[in-house]
């Protein structure tokens, strides 16, 4: 009997699996918020020198780990010693965090996306706190991401891909294009985001560039080891990581392309200061108005506009829950289906009060549920994304530049038929030194700024940041203990375990 391949079936399905995972609402929501509130086009230059000096470097990283061991995050960094196989399984918690709370983040672009011919402005709020149908559109969000899952690596993420990364970027290229022919201010929108003012870039906001690159690029969470692990050897892992990472930073500048223009041309029209328009309402709260100002054109543009962004979240839940699926099918040899539902169902139980919470909070309700003075889903972002998510992408660096060596890692890769020439003196000078000191000053400013945050100019003291990065680094400690005492000395599968267990 012909065996079943468990895997891509090309470099290309490849390359836009992992764009989708990457390609999400950070793109399309963070990076035009995070640039808007940082001064613009300073904050630009610096992201795109992240994506490169560090994020590329890591990503190789990622993908290499997956590959080599054919296998989920546990098994691929006990494959490179047995003594680290416990940065998998930081690398499986981490998705299983984050995609509680991006599903209900997904279950609104849905809603939005459903009422764009209706109204969505000053709808976030509204909406955030109708406790059903934020229940609703997550469950239906995740149930979306659980048929593909559940469909597998190649008839279901891969074949997925290949028809929503397109559309999505059909649509984005066509938002910019509306976006710019919309006369006036959008002069004014480009400079914005075009001529560098580094008086307006503050050391925040260069730590902001950082790890807005690390999660735009989906790094540091498992998702690239995973989606690595599918690859044969056909594929050319310097050139998919390149093409990866030019997708994603094409998205995000695009999306920028797509909003200042629009943003500033209502600000002209209106009247109405573009200062206002900072921080996290640019998506949600800033652009309905933008959109449905101008009438009903504005609503079709809307629809396409959050159709777009649900694509995008959805594509990159898929990656979340693959990484966790992964990690049981092959522990537990157990079949794809009853995993994936089993995921979906945990993730819809822990999405709910993460999205009630987010109601409570928005409607300024009194005993909302909030710990360490945070709704839910700012808590779970901040522990995986600033706390964690740094840890694992240093985790990734350090395996592959001073446990795997980077020596080795050139004559494996060039065994694959991948010359890599000069590249491979650079790379190893990246992946030793200097990717990994840059991750950790991430993670040092990010704590520091987490428990000593700014206020009025002065920085003081803050218990719950603390009491947060503390509750992070238990997780951590947790995952360590798991390893150690159950998986260690256990077989935890490969990728040829889920082609048996499936028979
Ligand atoms: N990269 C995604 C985004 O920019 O929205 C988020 C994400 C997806 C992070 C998958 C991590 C991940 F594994």
């Amino acid at each position: 009997m012909e065996k079943k391949q468990n895997g891509f079936a090309s470099g290309l399905g490849f390359i836009l699996a992992a764009a989708g995972s990457a390609v999400g609402l950070g793109n399309l929501w963070g990076f035009p918020y995070k640039t808007h509130a940082n001064g613009g086009a300073a904050f630009v230059l610096v992201y795109v020198a992240c994506v490169l000096f560090i994020g590329i470097v890591t990503m190789l990283c990622e993908i290499y780990i997956g590959r080599r061991a054919k296998a989920n995050p546990v098994t691929a960094f006990k494959f490179a010693s047995s003594k680290i196989g416990w940065f998998g399984v930081l690398a499986v918690i981490i998705p299983g965090f984050i995609s509680c709370y991006y599903a209900v983040l997904g279950g609104y672009t849905v809603r939005f996306t459903v009422n764009s011919f209706g109204t969505n402005a000053g709808s976030f709020v509204s909406f955030a706190e109708k406790e059903w149908l934020v229940i609703l559109f997550t469950a239906v969000f995740i149930g979306t991401a659980l048929l593909v899952v559940m469909g597998g690596v190649k008839d279901g993420i891969e074949k997925s891909s290949k028809v929503l990364m397109p559309a999505l970027f059909i649509i984005l290229v066509g938002t910019v294009i509306f976006s710019l022919s919309l006369g006036e201010g959008v002069s004014e929108g480009l400079a914005f985001y075009m001529k560098p003012d580094f008086s307006k870039l503050s050391g925040s906001g260069i730590l902001a560039a950082m790890g807005q690159a690390f999660y735009s690029l989906s790094l540091g969470m498992g998702a690239m080891v995973a989606y690595g692990s599918y690859t044969g050897k056909e594929v050319n892992l310097l050139k998919s990581t390149a093409m990866i990472c030019l997708c994603d930073t094409g998205v995000a500048l695009l999306a920028g392309f797509a909003i200042f223009p629009a943003v500033y041309h209502y600000t002209a029209t209106t009247g109405l200061e573009a200062g206002s328009f900072q921080g996290v309402g640019l998506m949600f709260q800033t652009l309905p108005l933008v959109f449905e100002d101008l009438g009903f054109i504005g609503k079709v543009i809307q629809f396409f506009f959050f159709f777009m962004v649900s694509i995008a979240a959805v594509t990159s839940v898929i990656s979340l829950f693959e990484v966790v699926s992964q990690f049981f099918i092959q522990k537990f040899r157990i079949r794809r289906k009853k995993v994936v539902m089993a995921v979906a169902v945990v993730a819809v139980l822990i999405s709910v009060p993460i999205g009630i919470s987010l109601g409570q909070v928005l409607g300024g309700k009194e005993n909302a549920i909030v710990i360490f003075g945070q709704n839910l889903l700012d808590l779970f972002d901040i522990i995986t994304n600033t706390v964690l998510m740094p840890v694992c992408a240093f985790f990734s660096c350090i395996t592959v530049g001073w446990i795997i060596g980077p020596k080795k890692f050139s004559r494996e890769m060039e065994q694959d038929g991948q010359k890599l020439g000069l590249f491979s003196s650079l790379f190893s000078v990246m992946v030793k030194f200097v990717t990994p000191l840059l991750i950790l000053a991430i993670e040092i400013f990010g704590v520091y700024d987490l428990v000593f945050p700014v206020v009025d100019s002065a920085r003081s003291f803050s218990a719950n940041g603390l009491g947060i990065t503390l509750s992070a680094y238990g997780l951590l400690a947790l995952g360590t203990v798991i390893y150690f005492v159950f998986l260690k000395n256990s077989d935890t599968g490969t990728n040829e375990d889920e082609t048996r267990a499936e028979k």
